[in-house]
């Protein structure tokens, strides 16, 4: 079989808030599924974007009084850390405010209207008289119309769930000023989707989508599909329309051609051919992976823009559930709106990548991160069983035969028995049934230490004469290891490229499976994942109560604003608080890395290891510590300092240390027993 070309893309976030877990549901599920395709040898390109248009970012740039392409800016590169961070591998990370998007929109736009499907019709919305705008629904709240019960939104109420149009609203006030809005009559561009009704109808019955989300949109078909609104009036945070003067295109018209733009922005950069991606009889493979929330902008609006405007449909759309924490919504108040950021000042990132992983298939299910299960799981999976075959198999191979793996397998039908789980596997990733691919890998795990503890090695070492079987059953565990390493690769890249230059090896596709690893050299092992510490999950907790961190919309910040809890103390003055106290991330942390740094009188750049995550830490205290001397020794360091810029570079964090300077620098060294990672209390 050829190579397949695949284009997949995940949702394109707001700018206006920070990555939460919610989101990371998403993009971890999509990058396993791009990573996956190209370690089987197919070409697959991730691409994103910010989607950086509409009223909330408008707001919101105005409430912190900077420009919205000052907010982009800032939220871009926050978007950017936080993808980079969890290991989130886009070919391109774009955004919906760019020449690319508004040339495709425009593109788009013109074939729809020349095709007769764009018309006029006068509408009656509301209008904010303080602020001169009209109003977006989510921006107007009043007394429900059903049940009376006050405050509610202006589409639908939160108390009795009634749906009704914002000008049935008792007594409506504007979000955005507190003002009694009008209501003004204004024309407005309409796209006919109507004129898509077959189009669609056959679209829906060809699987591209999950048959429960198909279904729901063919609900609609019962009845003229509607006509969609998609111009806004000035002042709108957008492209103005060519030849509407004060109007703009509505933020959902142009953000999933971002999809188009950002990859086109990805072309040109590497010479790639956009249109044998987008031609409408292209052979490549076009998936989008979204949200079930937004499903009904991807499978009705999304094909019919893309098939008026002369384009490809996409091959699937593949929605997921929501992720709730602890069995809810996740709430400022209860600790449990996590940021990406929060999550990974706390934990590593291949532990969330992992747990996700072990939940998700592919339906649209909503999916829970339990806490407790979450550090249970890790631990008993990750720790427990994969990482332990290696750790107890690799000391015998550096000690007893300086590195040197044997000539052969002593069980080469359960080596061949794992290589053949392999087909399995593959299937269930490229069904997006990762449970299912976990579950199997697990269970491979179990095997192979159930051959370690029957084999012994640790009490065969005891006899001189037992040696070269030691030797073969420690290759036999580390090769079992490496299979499953290759088939875990997806989901823990980071971990997969440790291993790699453990033993030695060029970065793993998934083939290289199949062939053991035999009379050659490994390097010297060194701890991969360490266990999660109740304790960090509990600062995380803690400490998502107490960021500022907003919510994804401007409504939803407006809500969740809560007290906080460390208010109720006041320390007095030149005292920090207990609570203040604990949210200083003390850890032990390894020097992997120590070096000089050039032109600094004080200073050495070191790496530190605290357990699957690394930071670059600037310390003062060359006058005391040679590089030499530092490397590989344990440290407390304070983990969740925010970076902070100086002359020589950005140093994450700081050092616990005592004396006066100078040649006494005495560094708080733990004891043997203490591991990177490890909270210090
Ligand atoms: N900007 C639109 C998408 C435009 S795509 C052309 C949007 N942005 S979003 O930031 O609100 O959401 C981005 C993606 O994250 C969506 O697919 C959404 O469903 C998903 N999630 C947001 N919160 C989520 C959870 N709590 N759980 C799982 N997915 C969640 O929608
Ligand atoms: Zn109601």
């Amino acid at each position: 079989m050829s190579p397949r070309k695949i284009l997949v893309t995940s949702a394109l976030p707001y700018a206006n808030g920070p990555i939460h877990l919610g989101h990371l549901v998403e993009y971890i599920q999509t990058d396993i599924w791009a990573r996956f395709q190209r370690m089987v040898g197919n070409t697959c390109y991730y691409v994103c974007a910010d989607d950086a248009h509409g009223t909330p970012i408008m707001l919101k740039a105005e409430a912190e009084g900077i420009t919205p392409l000052q907010l982009l800016a800032q939220v871009g590169k926050q978007h950017r850390r936080d993808f980079n961070n969890f290991l989130v591998a886009f070919d391109n990370y774009h955004s919906t405010h760019s020449p690319e998007n508004r040339r495709f929109s425009e593109l788009i736009y013109a074939r729809l209207k020349q095709g007769g499907h764009i018309v006029r019709r006068t509408i009656s919305q509301f209008f904010d008289p303080q602020k001169q705008m009209f109003l977006p629904d989510r921006f107007i709240r009043g007394t429900c119309p059903v049940c009376q019960a006050a405050d509610q939104y202006g589409d639908n109420c939160e108390v009795c769930g009634g749906t009704y149009s914002p000008t049935d609203l008792i007594d409506p006030v504007s979000v955005v000023s507190g003002a009694k809005p009008q209501q003004r009559e204004s024309e407005q561009l309409f796209f006919k989707l109507g004129n898509f009704r077959d189009f669609l109808a056959a679209w829906l019955e060809q699987n591209h989508t999950q048959k429960e989300i198909a279904n729901k949109q063919k609900e609609l078909f019962a009845e003229p599909l509607l006509e969609w609104d998609i111009s806004r009036n000035s002042p709108y945070w957008g492209f103005e329309i060519p030849d509407e003067p004060g109007k703009f295109f509505y933020v959902w018209m142009d953000a999933p051609i971002g999809y188009l733009a950002s990859f086109q922005n990805l072309c040109a950069r590497e010479g790639l051919d956009f249109d044998e991606f987008f031609k409408p009889d292209s052979r490549c493979e076009l998936y989008h992976f979204i949200g079930k929330d937004i499903a009904r902008f991807h499978t009705l609006f999304w094909p019919a823009q893309l098939h008026g405007g002369g384009f490809r449909t996409p091959s699937a759309v593949w929605c997921h559930g929501f992720l709730t924490v602890n069995g809810k919504k996740m709430s400022k108040r209860h600790g449990t709106f996590i940021t990406a950021d929060t999550y990974f000042r706390h934990l590593a990132p291949e532990y969330l990548r992992y747990y996700f992983a072990a939940k998700l298939d592919d339906g649209i299910d909503d999916l829970d991160l339990n806490l407790d299960d979450f550090k249970a799981r890790v631990n008993s999976d990750l720790v427990g069983k994969l990482v332990n075959i290696a750790s107890r198999c690799a000391g015998f191979i550096s000690k007893q035969f300086g590195g040197r793996l044997s000539d052969a397998l002593p069980d080469l039908p359960m080596y061949r028995e794992f290589v053949a789980a392999g087909d399995t596997i593959a299937a269930a990733y490229e069904q997006r049934q990762y449970n299912q691919a976990m579950r199997r890998i697990m269970a491979l795990a179990d095997r192979a230490n159930q051959y370690v503890d029957a084999a012994k090695p640790w009490v065969l070492v005891k006899q001189p004469e037992n040696l070269a079987t030691v030797q073969s059953i420690c290759t036999q565990g580390l090769n079992l290891f490496r299979i499953l390493i290759i088939f875990l690769k997806p989901v823990l890249p980071a971990t997969a490229e440790q291993v790699e230059k453990f033993l030695n090896l060029p970065p793993q596709s998934w083939r290289d499976a199949k062939h053991p690893l035999l009379a050659c050299q490994i390097e010297r092992y060194h701890p991969l994942l360490t266990r999660i510490e109740q304790c960090s999950i509990e600062a995380m907790v803690e400490h998502s109560k107490t960021t500022a961190a907003t919510a994804t919309t401007a409504t939803a910040t407006a809500a969740e604003t809560s007290p906080r809890a460390a208010d109720a103390e006041s320390p007095v003055a030149g005292q920090i608080s207990g609570e203040q106290f604990a949210r200083v991330d003390l850890r032990i942390a390894k020097i992997v890395a120590a070096e000089y740094v050039e032109g600094a009188d004080k200073l050495v750049r070191l790496r530190l290891d605290i357990g699957g995550q690394q930071r670059t830490v600037l310390a003062g205290i060359k006058t005391a510590y040679s590089p030499e001397e530092l490397n590989g020794r344990l440290v407390v360091m304070v983990a969740n300092l925010a970076p902070r810029k100086m002359k020589f570079g950005v140093s994450e964090g700081m050092l616990l240390a005592a004396g006066p300077g100078g040649k006494d620098i005495f560094l708080l060294s733990p004891d043997q027993g203490a591991v990177p990672g490890m909270r210090v209390k």
